[in-house]
């Protein structure tokens, strides 16, 4: 458990669902395990359709083989990363007395945002998100869908006033970006930031070369 509420949490909980953006979710991961916070990964069926799609990535079927898949790719320390399938009830992240200390949805569909607003709490992702939100965690949702109907923004709005952060994959193109990691870096480097995790993924505002035309 983080010591007070702005401390850089120690345990992240990241889920990836079926939304497109499976990039921002993988560099997600990529970039917690290298600043050495411990994650506990939760994915729905979706997220490894859009996983393949997207990036050719071939998830496998067990939750133990996507965790020694991941620890191998991002070279995670022991017991670093853990992996839980959708209905590990004795999952830690299932209950309020032992909760990470903050979970981001990334990228997160419109279905799952749904569901965690109106607190079905059916599948594991839903109900870890359920536990943040009644232990008054930090929850980030990072939306994928456009145009957004009437239901999206208000459940999004419900959300907010719930207390989590609705952090829409939108990169800015202000810093130039020269290619498609950069915008990946954007809204990943925004992740990092609401969860209080030093990143150097890109110059802060304010802070670029005197030269370049922010
Ligand atoms: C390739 C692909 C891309 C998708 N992109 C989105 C998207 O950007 N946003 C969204 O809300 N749903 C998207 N969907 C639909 C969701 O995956 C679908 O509603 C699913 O039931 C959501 O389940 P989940 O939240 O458990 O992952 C996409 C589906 C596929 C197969």
């Amino acid at each position: 458990m983080a010591d007070e509420p702005s401390a850089v949490p120690r345990t992240v909980t990241l889920a990836l669902t079926g939304a497109s953006g499976m990039p921002y979710g993988v560099r997600l991961l990529e970039c917690l395990l290298a600043a050495q916070v411990r994650v506990y990964l939760l994915y729905s069926q979706v997220a490894q359709v859009v996983a393949k799609q997207e990036m050719d990535l071939s998830l496998p079927g067990r939750a133990r083989e996507v965790q020694e898949f991941f620890a191998r790719r991002f070279h995670a320390a022991e017991d670093q990363l853990r992996v839980f399938g959708r209905e590990e009830w004795f999952a830690p992240v299932a209950s309020g007395s032992n909760p990470a200390d903050a979970m981001v949805i990334c990228p997160c569909t419109m279905g799952t945002l749904a569901a965690v607003a109106c607190g079905l709490a059916d599948n594991l992702i839903e109900r870890a998100a359920d536990v943040m939100l009644k232990e008054h965690r930090p929850l980030v949702l990072v939306p994928r869908e456009t145009p957004l109907s009437a239901i999206h923004l208000e459940n999004m709005l419900r959300l907010s006033r719930a207390g989590a952060v609705i952090l829409p994959a939108n990169p800015g193109f202000y810093h130039h970006p020269a290619g498609v990691e950069d915008l990946v870096d954007f809204v990943v480097a925004r992740v990092l930031d609401q969860l209080r995790i030093p990143h150097r993924l890109m110059a802060r505002w304010g802070e670029a070369e005197p030269d370049s035309e922010q």
